[in-house]
């Protein structure tokens, strides 16, 4: 492998935490684009978000009431539904997660005051139901994403997912659609994905997989939806709930026992710990626990192979697909907040976890075909932070806005060296790469520089098509634990990167625990 030796500091690296102790040297990393040999499509929801009533992720994170001084529309913030139009979020999983086997839709609807309910499982704080079917339904259309709706299973029965669809689908003289009609909505809404329960191993029920697994087949049974043009392509999705972590076994049962009709099963698993309960703060960590927390992310690979393997004995044509709806990392709450709230920082970490979570599912994108980061506002994993009036955008917001063109672009395979990078007895391939052929006809290529301490050059090269540059944006960090605040906003953000020629190929220099996509011209 060549080296090349570059100053630190005529990279402009010298004020980077760690960085003051790299060598001299860069390490070169050797890259093949192969665009001969396109793989499967990427589809866009493998960027879905995650929505629950949890914390301030619904309220004050979305929802601030028609008559908040915060600028809003009908009641959802404005400047929270511009960011998340900008990530071109394809759809949003709500209303749990844990909370939804303990919701009631029908106390989520109406002009009249409604019910006021607990919410048991996050903090036992009261939950207004202000925010319901149709609020959720007009933040996606302010976002322009796709409905993901969590049905009830574990405290409820298929008569009430079978009405909440009736409610949402139907377009005939029902009294069902009727209500629909008078709460201000005469024309169906599109139900694109219906989850049938959540964690049914636990708190969605404390279920075997083959008391699950009949459960599935009875709501499956009932769960129709009305719209008359959710037909064909667009028919609603159903959505099996799967498996915690590396518990095969129930992958293996609801494979085998299934009913026809179901089109995902899912997946949870977050990182950030190896046992409960999370300990890891999100910020103000030093070099080891960075290597931890993205050794325990990069175990996505290995449980995203595995559920698939077992999938294929049963589905070979890969008609269901592994649906990871609930991912990302799970670190402490930040102190002085609600535990039950799970509101967490997030730091340059947060990024690198992010991008190399999503090369992995691009990886598999023939079975991956939907994921859902937890959470998009104010809770876990988290796209945005709100206080009141105040809204900061976080580095994972800036990864899967720098991801844009690679949703429904097609995998091209990449060859290279990761290397490794070592640290507290933790080893992590030292970079992860991964490209995609976009819907606008370029290739792209994601670089995640997991090692903090170096930069790394990347020697790019080509096959099937002749590049003879490259640009982009990379994000970077004065530090791994680098975070943006309501008072400091920029600190980690997306800056312009491109690349030289150099022998015949391009040559790049990325920083250290940075993302960078680039575009191939
Ligand atoms: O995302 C927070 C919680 O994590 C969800 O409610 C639950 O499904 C999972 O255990």
């Amino acid at each position: 492998m060549r080296h090349y030796a570059v100053s630190l500091a005529a990279l402009g690296l010298l004020a980077f935490g760690w960085t003051a102790a790299a060598s001299a040297a860069t390490p070169v990393t050797q890259v093949t684009v192969d665009a001969t040999r396109p793989g499967a499509p990427i589809s866009r929801q493998i960027f879905g978000q995650f929505a629950e009533h949890l914390g301030t992720g619904i309220y004050g994170g979305i929802w601030v009431g028609k008559d908040s001084p915060i600028p809003n529309t009908r009641g959802i913030r404005n400047d929270v539904v511009a960011a998340l139009k900008a990530i071109k979020v394809p759809n949003v999983r709500w209303p749990g997660g844990c909370f939804a086997d303990e919701y009631h839709w029908e106390k989520g609807i109406g002009k009249g005051p409604r019910p006021v309910t607990l919410n048991s499982n996050w903090g036992g704080v009261i939950e207004p139901n202000t925010f319901g079917t149709d609020e959720y339904m007009d933040f996606l259309s302010q976002i322009g994403a796709d409905a993901y709706v969590s049905a009830n299973v574990g405290s409820s029965t298929p008569r009430e997912t079978a009405e909440w669809l009736e409610y949402m689908t139907s377009e005939k003289e029902t009294s069902l659609a009727q209500a629909r009609r008078e709460n201000g909505h005469p024309a169906p809404y599109a139900v694109h994905f219906l989850g049938i329960g959540n964690e049914s191993w636990g708190c969605g029920g404390n279920m075997t997989p083959e008391h699950y697994t009949d459960e599935y087949r009875a709501f499956a049974t009932y769960a129709k939806n009305y719209n008359p043009e959710q037909v064909g392509d667009k028919r609603m999705l159903k959505i099996a709930s799967g498996a915690n972590v590396d518990d095969y076994n129930w992958t293996e049962v609801f494979m085998k026992n299934k009913s026809g009709d179901v089109d995902g099963l899912s997946l949870h698993f977050y990182s950030g710990f190896e046992n409960w309960p999370p300990y890891q703060p999100a910020s103000g960590f030093d070099e080891t626990e960075y290597a931890k927390v993205i050794k325990t992310a990069l175990r996505m690979d290995e449980l995203v192979t595995r559920h698939s393997a077992i999938m294929d004995k049963y589905d070979p044509e890969k008609k269901v697909a592994l649906v990871v709806d609930e991912w990302g990392a799970w670190l402490k709450n930040e102190p002085g907040t609600n535990p039950g709230f799970l509101y967490q920082q997030n730091s340059q970490r947060d990024a690198v976890l992010a991008a190399v979570t999503i090369n992995i599912f691009t990886r598999h994108a023939d079975r991956v075909r939907m994921a859902n980061i937890a959470q998009m506002i104010n809770v876990l994993q988290a796209m945005i932070l709100t206080d009141g009036d105040k809204m900061v955008l976080t580095p994972t917001y800036h990864v899967f806005k720098m991801y844009v063109p690679w949703q429904d672009a097609t995998f091209i395979p990449v060859t290279y060296d990761a290397g490794t990078y070592s640290h507290g007895g933790v080893t992590l391939p030292r970079v992860d790469i991964a490209a995609a052929k976009a819907k606008d006809g370029k290739i792209y290529v994601s670089i995640t520089n997991i090692d903090p301490t170096q930069p790394l050059e990347i020697d790019l090269s080509t096959l099937g098509l002749k590049a003879k540059s490259a640009s982009g944006q990379t994000l970077t960090a004065p530090k791994i634990d680098s975070i943006n605040t309501f008072d400091k906003p920029d600190t980690v953000t997306p800056k312009a990167i491109s690349a030289t020629a150099k022998n015949g190929g391009l040559v790049l220099k990325v920083t250290p625990e940075s993302v960078t996509v680039v575009s191939l011209d």
